[in-house]
């Protein structure tokens, strides 16, 4: 199985977010994973296609644009243009969700489909053969430094079930409260790509903090 470490910049110092990209890159990030808050689907705002735009030229990972917007089509070329990877979108945020996906895909996105800790997974049903990514949520979307919810567990699981079925190379991601001491039981139940905020830039040395991810990863 391979594993990926997606840092999410909501924990950053966005004073000199640059130079945090940079080095959580450094330390050995996979993926940065770049959350967009509206404050009106999530009660808060963070950064939108400007910042994603700005930290492009600085790193070559991926950049994983988690849209918690409402609504989502009108955002989404404006992030594909400022250099996005994998666009990510809550179905309760789109009236058209086969469409949004397929926007995505028109700009040359990977898409993703993000389930909220009340969301039911029916709604990979019609469209899973179609999605490049599964973001299951396990804290409700607006804030980082969140207590990670065990039912997502159960979950993963379930959608670990889905993706092995299609058979097509779908990553399961996992977002809110992923920490050294719960990644291995996250990645028990199924996930391959962890989202983790606090826990790595609220860390002293985040080098030190991946490889300790790592290294529990590498006990499955
Ligand atoms: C929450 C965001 C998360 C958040 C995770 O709405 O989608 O990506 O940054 O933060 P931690 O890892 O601190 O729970
Ligand atoms: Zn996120």
């Amino acid at each position: 199985m391979k594993y990926r470490i997606a840092p999410s910049i909501l924990s950053a110092n966005f004073a000199k977010l640059g130079e945090e990209v940079q080095n959580v890159v450094a330390a050995g990030a996979d993926i940065i994973h770049f959350d967009v808050m509206d404050n009106h689907y999530v009660p808060n705002l963070t950064v939108g296609p400007l910042v994603c735009e700005a930290i492009r030229p600085l790193v070559q990972v991926p950049i994983d644009v988690h849209l918690m917007v409402k609504p989502v089509d009108r955002i989404v070329p404006d992030f594909a243009r400022a250099g996005a990877n994998i666009i990510s979108f809550h179905p309760e945020a789109s009236e058209h969700i086969d469409r949004t996906i397929a926007l995505i895909k028109e700009h040359g996105c990977k898409a993703g489909l993000v389930f909220n800790p009340g969301t039911p997974l029916h709604y990979l049903d019609h469209v899973l053969d179609k999605l490049d990514l599964v973001l299951i949520m396990s804290v409700n979307p607006g804030f980082g430094g969140q207590k990670f919810i065990a039912e997502a567990l159960n979950k993963l699981r379930a959608a670990r079930q889905k993706i092995d079925a299609s058979n097509r190379e779908i990553w399961l991601e996992v977002d809110g409260g992923v920490k050294t001491d719960n990644i291995a039981a996250i990645a028990h139940a199924g996930a391959d790509t962890f989202v983790a905020g606090s826990a790595i830039f609220g860390a002293k040395d985040y080098k030190s903090t991946i490889n300790t991810m790592r290294a529990e990863l590498a006990k499955q």
